[in-house]
Order: structure tokens, then sequence, then C-alpha cells
């Protein structure tokens, strides 16, 4: 076998109560290979259980909705449904059987959720009725939560975190980016309420530092509990620093285990020129750089392009980030963790700039244009 080039990616890590292998992590992608009922399939299973033999310190799931209101799609698994725990359960096992902990990640979409087919009657929820844009010219508005839809919302959270325990999971990570439900409460372009949860960025902050003490309370203090954070929105008078900055160190107060800081939103990712910059390598260190100054003490995890372990080594070695996440790399080759080790980067497979074949395909199931012809042919690489 041939020795890893590589000293710090391999270096074991404390998070929270449990220690990591390795600073290499299998990032959460939502793929779309969930039963239509929203319960964990086996196409499901294969593909965690092929990404947890490749070696990663960590596996974290896609998103899985709290509830059906905060449910993008159909094929996604929606945790408010007890149905899901035996599926739930064997997604656990399957990952942490090979060595990786085993994180689930939960999210509400707020704005971005369904309607879809099945669920027409969701309402689609947010802070406030602000219209925004949905696809090209497309428009939405979606429907101001009331504070008993707040309520029940954040309970939702807390009993999802507690049946992701229940399934055996090591951890839950708390979907605050992509401009979904927790982001959006945060930012003053969305969230126009006149309540206690909007307004003063002490009322923005509320929701999310409820949802997180609920979460917290439901999965004890001993679970770890990582938070998925967006920086920047990337679009004019967006959320940024330094509020940004302030509300990671509050979460940091509260007891979060880890944050994977982000940039963009769905609604930047319309904009031509954030598009390219998503295509630069390491494009989101800079912006990592920044956020971890104001947070030591907390593991940082960072992704975006990290295409390969020399860039991850790289980033660890500059104190930028103490674990590197990677979603898109690790999709288009499972063993992308294994090859490192063994000084055979060479032969990564390696997800295309600008291709999105993954994101075009999810509905269906994605797939990824970097695999070679026997794994396309049979749709995954399980
Ligand atoms: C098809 C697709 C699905 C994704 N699904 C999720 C998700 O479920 N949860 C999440 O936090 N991020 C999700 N992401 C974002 C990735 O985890 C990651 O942050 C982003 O792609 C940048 O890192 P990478 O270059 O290593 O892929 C998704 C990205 C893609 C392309």
């Amino acid at each position: 076998m041939l020795r890893s080039p590589y000293k710090l990616i391999f270096r074991p890590l404390e998070v929270g109560r449990l220690k990591l292998r390795n600073r290499l992590i299998c990032g959460p992608m939502f793929v779309g290979y969930a039963n239509a009922d929203g319960t964990v399939s086996d196409r499901m299973l294969a593909h965690y259980e092929r990404r947890a033999k490749g070696r990663p310190a960590m596996v974290i799931t896609e998103h899985m909705a709290v509830n059906v209101a905060g449910a993008q799609f159909s094929n996604m698994v929606v945790l408010s449904d007890r149905k899901c725990l035996p599926g739930l359960t064997q997604l656990a096992e399957c990952i942490k059987k090979h060595g990786p902990v085993g994180v689930a990640q939960i999210y509400h979409a707020g704005r971005y959720a369904g309607p879809w087919e099945q669920y027409k009657k969701a309402r689609r929820l947010a802070p406030s009725a602000t219209p925004f844009p949905l696809f090209g010219d497309m428009e939405a508005t979606p429907q101001e939560m009331t504070l008993e839809e707040i309520q029940e919302t954040i309970q939702a959270f807390a009993d999802a975190a507690a049946l992701v325990r229940e399934a055996g999971f090591d951890g839950v990570e708390l979907h605050g980016a992509t401009g979904y439900l927790l982001s959006q409460f945060l930012s003053p372009r969305i969230n126009k309420r006149e309540d206690a949860y909007g307004g003063s960025f002490d009322n923005r902050m509320k929701f999310p530092l409820e949802v997180y003490d609920a979460v917290r309370k439901a999965v004890g203090p001993d679970f770890l509990v990582g938070y998925q954070y967006l920086v920047k929105e990337w679009v004019p008078d967006g959320w940024d620093f330094p509020e940004a900055g302030q509300f990671a160190q509050r979460l940091q107060k509260e007891g979060v285990d880890y944050f994977i800081p982000q940039g963009g939103t769905i609604e930047s990712w319309n904009d031509p020129a954030v598009r390219q910059t998503l295509q630069i390598e390491t494009y989101q260190v800079a912006m990592i750089k920044e956020f971890s100054r104001g947070i030591r003490g907390t593991p940082v995890f960072a992704c975006g392009r990290i295409y390969d372990p020399a860039l991850g080594e790289t980033v660890i070695t500059r104190g930028v980030a103490d674990v590197i996440v990677i979603s898109r790399g690790m999709f288009a080759d499972p063993d992308w963790v294994q090859k490192s080790e063994e000084g055979r980067a060479a032969d990564l497979f390696h997800c295309i700039p600008d291709c999105y074949e993954c994101v075009q395909t999810q509905k269906s199931g994605a797939t990824c244009a970097a695999w070679p012809y026997e794994i396309k042919k049979k749709g995954i690489w399980g």
C-alpha cells in the first residue's frame, strides 16, 4: 500500500464527546433516493453504506424534513411520521458499522418548501409574506407563520431530533444555510415581522435559538448537535457579518458542537456572478477564515470545492478550519478518502464544475456525470 503524503487531514480530532478518526467528512447531499411516502429506501441505504465504506470520519445525511410543511420534494425523508423509524435505524446502522460517526441533518425549507402533488394542502410557510423569485421569471409569495405555527415548528424540530437519536445516530445537524427557514428568520430582508420574532437582531435570533434549545433538550447534553450555518446570503442587503459572526457566537455559547459555514442561498444562485464564483476551487475559504476568527474553541468544518486532499491539507495547515467536508467530491467518488490516504489522489473521479447533473436529476434520484460507465448504467454507486 502507498503511504499518504498528508499529515493533518488524517490526524484524529475530538468533536463534542466523539472522536473523528480523520478530518475528512462526507457532506450532506440531497440525492432524492427516498421513498415517495417519506421513508428510507433500499437505494438510499446502499448509497450511504457505500459512502461509509470509503473511510470518511463522519457521514452527514442529506436534509430530512421535520414535517410535511417543511419538505421541498416528495422523494425526501419526512421525520414527523414514525413510520420512517425502522428505515432510519437501518440507515444509522449501515453508516456506523463501517466506522464513521453518523449524523442526520434535519431542516424546514420555509418559503422553499412544497407544496407538491401529494401534499397540496401544505401552506408555504415563512417568517413573513415576502415575495421571492422562484425559477426564471416565476415568483412566489409564502404565508406568514402564525405564532401557533412557530411553536409547532419548534416542536417538530425537537421531535425530529429525538427520533434521530432513537434511530441510533451519533448526532443531529440543524440546516441553517441555503436560505431555509432557520436563516429566513435571521434575514431582515425576508423577516418583516412586527412581533417578538422580527425587527431587532435579538428578535430575529429568537426562532433559531428556540429551535436549537428545544433540540438540545430533546437529545441531551452528550449528543452531537452541529449547525450548517449561513454566513452570507450573497444578495444585495443580505444577511452578512457582523450579525452573522454575533449569532454564531451566541450559538457557541449555547453549546453547538461544530459549525459548517456557508455562503449563498437558493435565491443568490440565480445570480450569474454568484454561480461563477461557485466554480472556483476553495471558493468559501476567505469567508470561512473570517468566520473562524470569531469562534475559537468550537470546531469549524470547511467545505466548497475542496476537491482534492492537497487543498484540504492546505486549508487545515493555514488554520482556516479544523475539518474538511466534501459533498459533491464524495458523490462523484465514494473512495475519496481511501484513495487520498493511499496516495492515489490522481485516480479520483472529480465533480465537474458547472455541470449540475446532480441538481438536475435530484427529483428522480441524482446521478453524476463523473461516474464511470458501469456505475452510470446502474444509476447508483452503491
Ligand atoms: C445536489 C446537491 C444537494 C445538496 N444537498 C444538501 C443538503 O441536503 N444539505 C446541505 O446542508 N447541503 C447540501 N448541499 C450543499 C453541499 O453539502 C455543499 O455544501 C456544497 O455542494 C459545496 O461543497 P462541495 O463543493 O464539497 O460539494 C447540496 C449540494 C448539491 C450539489
